[in-house]
């Protein structure tokens, strides 16, 4: 399904109210919900874990896209799928077993993504594309939100190309705003992330901005 997504990432909403934000981004029409784990080590910044994650699952209706910024992975893919990710995205640059990886997300139970730092090419998943059902294009640096967009246009063609007709997702994360979004549409991606963009002017008691927001991007 290539229809236009937006992923509403967690990261830019109230962090003790994880459950009402969620809901309330939801209802304003976010098509899935992206949740940041970084763990210090891979990104210089730490935000939660599994227990997080399967604490927010019951008020999310809609999929949970669940992007691990961390390293390793493995050891804790099953923690992450019992915690209800529907999608479990690793980067390829986290270890140098991206495969085994995507093999283990699957056999878990989940939908397997693959990220892309903007520093690495296209062809780092050249070979992985029978293994995966998204791939997410970095357009910053990972490890924080509200940075500036770092234009990934031609990787995003490369990628389009190299896909064919196989189903599998291009996701767009970072910088993503009404003026970005639509340069990386264009180029091949179907689904946008988008936190400080969707979150900006609205809270838990006054979420009409989110919605403003997402129909915006
Ligand atoms: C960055 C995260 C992004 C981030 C995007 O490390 O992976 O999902 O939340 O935030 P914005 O939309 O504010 O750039
Ligand atoms: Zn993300």
């Amino acid at each position: 399904d290539r229809t236009l997504k937006i992923a509403p990432s967690i990261l830019a909403s109230d962090f003790a109210n994880f459950g009402a934000e969620c809901a309330a981004v939801e209802a304003q029409g976010a098509d899935w919900i992206h949740v940041d784990v970084m763990d210090g080590h891979f990104v210089p910044n730490i935000t939660f874990g599994p227990a997080t994650c399967a604490a927010i699952r019951p008020h999310i209706k809609t999929v949970m896209d669940v992007h691990l910024m961390i390293a390793p992975v493995d050891p804790y893919i099953d923690a992450f799928a019992k915690a209800g990710a529907d999608i479990l995205t690793a980067h390829v640059e986290a270890g140098p077993h991206i495969h085994r990886t995507l093999q283990a997300i699957r056999g878990a139970g989940c939908k397997a993504g693959v990220a892309l730092n903007p520093g690495t090419p296209a062809e780092a998943v050249a070979h992985l594309l029978d293994l995966t059902d998204l791939i997410c294009v970095m357009t910053v640096n990972p490890g924080f939100g509200g940075q500036k967009f770092i234009d990934m246009t031609d990787k995003v063609q490369t990628l389009r190309q190299m896909i064919g007709d196989r189903p599998i997702h291009i996701e767009i994360d970072g910088g993503m705003d009404p003026v970005t979004a639509p340069l990386m549409v264009r180029a091949g991606a179907d689904v946008l992330v988008a936190g400080s963009a969707v979150f900006k002017g609205g809270s838990v008691s006054d979420p009409a901005p989110y919605g403003a927001n997402i129909r915006a991007i």
